[in-house]
């Protein structure tokens, strides 16, 4: 881990359990703001829904309601404050275009943060910050990138 404050833009969590993945989300949530967009690459299994759901955590949403939208295409969680969570799963769609008639640009013109796993080729026009997971045998590495300022 690179500080308590965990990992900035440009530098690379090192976790090995998915209480620690969470904890990067939780951290990344402090520093989203209303409309931000979180794009999530990485394998299947790298920790991607576990990450999102500490972003959850740290938005105020009970944290047991996050559940994969690799079925439900889209999740929507709302935090006791009215802060929306929009969590969606590109990688059972055909191709990115499927993924742009989900509604979730829209939805973060609203105020939502959108939390997109396997977003493929999604491009949104606002604030988006990529994760990128790696598994490095018992290792997940955990990049992000910031919103160009
Ligand atoms: N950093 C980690 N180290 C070890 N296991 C993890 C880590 N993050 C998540 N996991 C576990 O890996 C599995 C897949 O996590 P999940 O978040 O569903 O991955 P993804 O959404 O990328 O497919 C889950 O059992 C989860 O608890
Ligand atoms: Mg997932």
């Amino acid at each position: 881990m690179t500080g308590s404050a965990g990992p900035g833009a440009g530098e690379t969590a090192v976790t090995t359990t998915p209480e620690a993945s969470e904890a990067v989300g939780r951290r990344l949530a402090a520093q989203l703001a209303p409309g931000d967009v979180v794009l999530l690459d990485g394998p299947l299994g790298a920790g991607k829904t576990r990450l999102v759901t500490g972003i959850a955590a740290g938005l105020g949403i009970d944290p047991t309601e996050v559940h994969s939208p690799s079925y439900t295409l889209v999740n929507e969680y709302e935090g006791a404050d009215g802060r929306l969570l929009v969590h969606a799963d590109g990688y059972r769609l055909a191709d990115s275009a499927a993924l742009d008639d989900l509604g979730l640009e829209e939805a973060a013109a609203e105020g939502a943060v959108v939390a997109i796993e396997w977003p493929r080729a999604f491009t949104a026009g606002g604030r988006v910050w990529r994760v990128v997971m790696e598994v490095a045998g018992e290792q997940r590495r955990i990049r992000i990138t910031a919103p160009a300022p």
